[in-house]
């Protein structure tokens, strides 16, 4: 079920997607998702979890997609944040929302290449969060979609996987290149 403040704008997603998918308000995909998945703009990251509705959110998995890119235009091509360096947008939600298990993954990819990415190896993606077991959750989802898991630890880690997201976009707002992926080496 996806989440919206208008099904309006969803209608011709709905007619493709037939009886595989459906629509709803952020409550009432919150209250039906055994696992969550943010991905909205980071400036509205916290008004989308109150619409989901702290009790929606309780115990669940929520994998965190989203990034704290502020509305300032990007700087020769750097994304501005509205967070401090020594904090991080998931780091804030989790301890709002605590009974919530955040898990960041899938913020410093573009979305084509969030299932199935092809490329000529397995690229890496970087998660964390408090919750083992929620981190588990993701690692299983990340494989199933063809992602090779790096765990960079608890939500504190979350200040340095956030800002990938300037890196990843880089090439693209300089060369209008979007077609590439992290890959974590190691011996
Ligand atoms: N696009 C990518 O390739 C990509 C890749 C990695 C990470 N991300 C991250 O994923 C997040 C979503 O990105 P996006 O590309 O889908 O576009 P976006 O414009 O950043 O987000 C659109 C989403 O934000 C919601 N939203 C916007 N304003 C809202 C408000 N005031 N209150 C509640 N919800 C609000 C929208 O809900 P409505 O449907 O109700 O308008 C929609 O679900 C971002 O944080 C982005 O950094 C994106």
């Amino acid at each position: 079920m996806l989440g919206t403040r208008s099904h309006d704008k969803l209608r011709e997603w709905k007619t493709n997607v037939g009886h595989n998918a459906n629509i709803g308000t952020f409550n009432e995909t919150a209250a039906y998702g055994e696992v969550l998945i943010l991905a909205v703009k980071g400036t509205a990251a916290d008004k989308a979890l109150q619409l989901a509705g702290m009790d929606n959110l309780e115990e669940k998995v929520v994998i965190d997609a989203t990034n704290p890119i502020a509305d300032a235009p990007p700087v020769n091509g750097v994304l501005q944040f509205f967070t401090a360096q020594n904090n991080s947008l998931m780091e804030m939600l989790q301890e709002k929302y605590s009974k919530a298990h955040f898990v960041k993954a899938f913020s410093c990819v573009g979305s084509a290449y969030m299932v199935n990415p092809v490329f000529d190896s397995k690229p890496t993606m970087f998660i964390c969060g408090n919750s083992d077991d929620a981190k588990d959750v993701v690692t299983e989802i990340l494989g199933l979609f063809g992602w090779e898991v790096a765990d960079m630890g608890e939500a504190e880690s979350a200040r340095a996987i956030e800002p990938l997201c300037m890196l990843w976009c880089l090439p693209g707002f300089r060369e209008n290149s979007w077609t590439h992926a992290f890959k974590l080496l190691k011996l």
